[in-house]
């Protein structure tokens, strides 16, 4: 019989990217959610993230125990790396897939940006080809620094899923366990003289489950909620936390998957280090069953999730040529 749900699967149903959205309102006011994990009342702790994944797609989290000098020691070692000649940066570069060193120049607006993009965890799929050898310390500082984030990613997916009225280990497992893939994005963002013009980072939504994300304190990220962008507060040594695609979809549409953007600055270097949380590139993902029934059909089409993400880069590439 032929299926004839309305799925909204299609990224092309989502202009992320139009010229309209990108230069629409600035300067909100309503604060993103800041969760401190430090709290001993778990249930309080479950309804906090959960409000804010239905509410927001996006929170904060401070006291998560992730090191402060670690997570110093992993911005000091990106910036070392990104502080070298062209030329040494290239050691790295970006190859046929993404993962890799890429300096992106926006011609007109006098703006580029540079990234460094790497897998994390599991240990099979690691390509230490991607990491930089210079400064030594670089691969030391990103193993801790994952291990912290798998933990912390974990504990928020527990959360999550007692919110959601699951067992705690329900959405690590629908993300596969230990086969989930971490990955790192380090963007830098050099300042820009014409600011008002470029974007950093174009507006988007994360493809992944949940991206975990330390800025350096220069501010320039900014959520789109209730039809206007707002600042993200920068918060010393907190993590940012966005509810990506994959939860979205996951949860039927119950957890928003945050629309964000960088803005350069006109002054100041900005850099940041968002860790994505994404399902193995051949599983299937879409509404868990114990989430969707007679009441609550499936809103969106199970697919796996390579699939998912070609489609929405295709989409996003085509749609980045007509907002340039
Ligand atoms: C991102 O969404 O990956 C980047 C956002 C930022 O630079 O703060
Ligand atoms: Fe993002």
């Amino acid at each position: 019989m032929e299926d004839e749900r309305n799925y909204n699967t299609s990224p092309s149903s989502f202009p992320y990217l139009s010229k309209q959205l990108a230069s629409s309102t600035l300067g909100g006011s309503a604060d993103v959610p800041v969760v401190d994990l430090n709290i001993s009342d778990e249930e309080l702790l479950v309804r906090e993230v959960t409000e804010a994944s239905q509410e927001w797609g996006v929170f904060q989290v401070v006291n998560h125990g992730i090191p402060t000098e670690l997570m110093q020691q992993l911005q000091v070692v990106g910036k070392q790396f990104f502080d070298l000649p062209e030329a040494e940066k290239k050691a790295v570069a970006k190859e046929e897939d993404f993962e890799g060193y890429k300096r992106n120049y926006l011609e007109g607006i006098d703006a580029w940006d540079e990234h460094l993009f790497h897998r994390l965890s599991p240990p099979s799929i690691i390509n230490y080809k991607y990491w930089p050898k210079n400064p030594p310390q670089y691969r030391e500082v990103n193993e801790e620094y994952t291990r912290h984030m798998k933990k912390l990613a974990e504990k928020i997916l527990g959360w999550l899923s007692e919110g959601l009225g699951l067992p705690a280990v329900a959405l690590t497992q629908s993300l596969g366990g230990e086969t989930a893939e971490y990955l790192i994005r380090i963007n830098y963002y050099p300042p820009s003289p014409k600011s008002e013009l470029a974007l950093g980072g174009p507006a988007h939504t994360d493809i992944g489950a949940l991206a975990l994300l330390v800025p350096n304190e220069v501010p320039g990220l900014q959520v789109f909620k209730d039809e206007q962008w707002l600042d993200v507060e920068y918060i010393n040594s907190a993590v940012v936390v966005f509810i990506g695609d994959q939860l979205m979809r996951m949860t039927n549409g119950r957890f928003k998957n945050v629309l964000h953007r960088a803005t350069l600055n006109k002054e100041r270097l900005r850099i940041s280090w968002p860790v994505f949380v994404s399902p193995r590139h051949d599983m299937l993902v879409g509404p868990l069953p114990e989430l969707t029934g007679d009441e609550n059909p499936p809103k969106f089409e199970t697919l796996v999730f390579k699939d998912y993400s070609q489609q929405t880069i295709e989409n996003w590439e085509v749609d980045l040529q007509y907002s340039l």
